[in-house]
């Protein structure tokens, strides 16, 4: 949440930065500022998206080749120009970039202003500019100063410091918020991820918790808060640049879910293994032992990621014989979860810095059970706090909107479940081969879902003035539903319900009529007669359905639109009925005049509790 760019080198600082707060407007686009380093600190910051920001940056003209820039998702204070990022002190020596949450500002803003200093926004941000600026005045020197003041902080940031009397030299910290610098050529960039320096360098090295670095146009210093000399972990990163641009694609989405099967290529790449019919997945190699004693599997996640772990509880409770729960990580730690050294906690993040996973790892960490990641993001916290764990390789997801990632987290969970049931003695081999298969022409599967394209336009132009809708699936295909309905609601703000089709009968119903249009999800797998039942019944109630199906003949007494995707094996059937669901909510977003992108009141990486 919020995008934080930092630059000092030899180029003009302004247009690198604002290069980097395009890539990170999906974290945040209530507001956006710049401050340039050039014998002073010169601020430029305005309301809404980084495009006001262009058109007021246009008539300032920015010299300078150090600064710091931000995009903004709000948390404490309105979305308007006075609390938009960077914040300065009183004198104008000190200007701040700050990702997450001070808690105990209200409390040292008091004694500030006790103190004299005078605020200008409601934001729990710019009581970092002064402390660090109190603590300069009474003698330290800036590194001194800023660690003295994050001394008195509770609570979570990543920071970038840029000082009037200091030139070429930016600070910055972090506390369970994310900040990566990046390496050129007597030139660094500092960002809160990746995506925003990486068609700059590829040579990166992530900030840990607890660290401070002092970073010049010649080099990178690191400390800890409370000691000195922290080595250096310079790594490289193979993505490509062009998986963090949008192409020929009019929006990030489209391209996100258009791009599915080379990411499900991705994915599996080097990981099934044909000819011995082995699942290979070597970032659980070195757990073996522990996963050969588990008993129990808790999957946590939020959003899709949680129900991508749900898919992941049918996958393993299947294919491995294990017993699996599922817990949106908001509520797990709130809960008195019962974990033991036996139990392996499975985090599911695109990002790998969503604060309730990270949470409930630490929770589970306490409680020493075995901690496991599937992540999408390298260098990750998530991926750094647990003990061992998959990458999705699925590449940089920009749309706030999750669709790659979660196709590809389906992707790994099937393959973490003919691990386990390998692993275990459970998986009988010709179902993992039947898996690996599948799984091996699941990209020319999904080719042909796209190809198909044309259908689900046809059906999201007819329903485009729909108000609400239910999405509908049963076993594998519940979670798609969820999915679904979150899918359609975020992007386009259609009111949208996602229940498991057996529950249907038990409440939902009551909602229908003929201007209540429901999507069913009914493959023709082991429940799709029990599936077809429920939509009997709620045709005899008048409600329009649209039924997503492998089945090429299912008539049209039965639904009233009709989606057909390939057929595949049951269990992995999931990714391919997800992707039609996808479309539409594209597709409804779009011919609302929404931004697919950039819905309203969210942002990617939700870095707050
Ligand atoms: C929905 C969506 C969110 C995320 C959720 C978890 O489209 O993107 O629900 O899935 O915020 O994010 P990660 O996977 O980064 O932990």
């Amino acid at each position: 949440m919020c995008g934080i760019v930092g630059y000092v080198g030899n180029k003009q600082a302004a247009p690198v930065l604002m290069g980097g707060l395009r890539k990170l407007e999906y974290r945040g686009y209530d507001s956006a500022g710049v401050c340039i380093q050039n014998g002073r600190l010169t601020t430029v910051r305005s309301e809404g998206k980084i495009a006001a920001l262009d058109l007021k940056l246009a008539k300032h003209h920015l010299q300078g080749t150090s600064g710091i820039a931000h995009t903004r998702w709000a948390t404490h204070g309105v979305p308007e120009e006075r609390n938009a990022h960077p914040h300065r002190d009183c004198s104008g020596s000190v200007a701040v970039v700050h990702n997450g949450i001070i808690e105990n500002f209200l409390e040292l803003r008091e004694e500030l202003t006790g103190k004299g200093h005078i605020f200008h926004s409601d934001t729990d941000s710019e009581v970092l500019a002064h402390l660090i600026e109190h603590e300069m005045e009474a003698g330290l020197p800036a590194l001194q100063a800023i660690r003295a003041s994050l001394a008195c902080v509770r609570g979570t940031y990543g920071l970038v410091v840029i000082f009037k009397d200091l030139p070429q030299t930016l600070f910055t910290a972090r506390m369970g918020s994310p900040l990566v610098i990046g390496i050129g050529d007597g030139e660094h960039y500092i960002a809160s991820d990746p995506s925003a320096i990486i068609e700059h360098t590829r040579d990166v090295m992530f900030l840990d918790d607890g660290e401070i670095a002092c970073v010049s146009s010649e080099g990178i210093t690191l400390c800890a808060l409370d000691r000195e000399d922290v080595p250096h972990r310079i790594q490289h990163l193979d993505w490509e640049v062009e998986t963090a641009s949008r192409g020929e694609h009019a929006h990030f989405m489209l391209k996100e879910i258009m791009e599915q099967p080379q990411v499900i290529e991705n994915s599996i790449r080097g990981r099934v293994d044909l000819i011995g019919g082995r699942a290979v997945l070597g970032g659980l190699d070195d757990v073996r032992d522990r996963l050969k004693e588990i008993d129990r599997i808790v999957i946590v996640g939020c959003g899709s990621a949680y129900y991508a772990g749900l898919v992941g509880e049918y996958l393993i409770e299947e294919l491995a014989g294990i017993s699996v729960e599922v817990e949106l990580a908001s509520e797990f730690r709130y809960r008195k979860p019962i974990i033991t050294e036996r139990t392996a906690v499975l985090a599911v993040s695109q990002s790998g810095e969503t604060a309730d996973t990270l949470e409930a790892i630490v929770e589970a960490k306490r409680k020493r059970a075995l901690t496991l990641g599937l992540v999408n993001t390298v260098g990750s916290s998530i991926a750094r706090a647990t003990d061992a764990g998959v990458y999705n390789h699925a590449g940089p997801e920009i749309g706030v909107a999750s669709t790659k990632a979660f196709v590809s987290q389906m992707t790994v969970l099937s393959l973490i479940a003919v691990y386990l049931g390998q692993l275990r003695g459970f998986l009988p081999e010709s179902k993992a081969r039947e898996v690996l298969a599948g799984l091996h022409e699941m990209p020319e599967l999904v080719e042909k879902v796209l190809a198909n394209r044309g259908q689900v336009t046809r059906v999201a132009e007819k329903y485009r003035g729909m108000e609400n809708c239910l999405f509908l699936g049963r076993k594998y295909q519940a979670p798609i539903a969820y999915e679904g309905a979150l899918k359609l609601k975020e992007v386009s703000y259609i009111h949208a319900e996602g229940y498991s089709s057996g529950e249907m009968k038990h409440g939902p119903i009551a909602l229908i009529d003929k201007s209540f249009p429901s999507i069913v999800l009914c493959p023709q797998d082991s429940v799709y007669e029990k599936t077809c039942s429920n939509i009997s019944e709620l045709r005899a109630r008048k409600g329009p359905i649209i039924a997503v199906t492998t089945c090429g003949s299912m008539s049209h007494v039965q639904a009233d639109d009709v989606i057909i995707v390939p057929h595949t094996m049951e269990a992995l059937q999931p990714i391919l009925t997800v992707i039609p669901l996808q479309l539409i909510a594209y597709e409804a977003a779009v011919a609302r005049g929404l931004d697919p992108d950039k819905p309203r009141n969210l942002a990617k990486s939700v870095t707050v509790e």
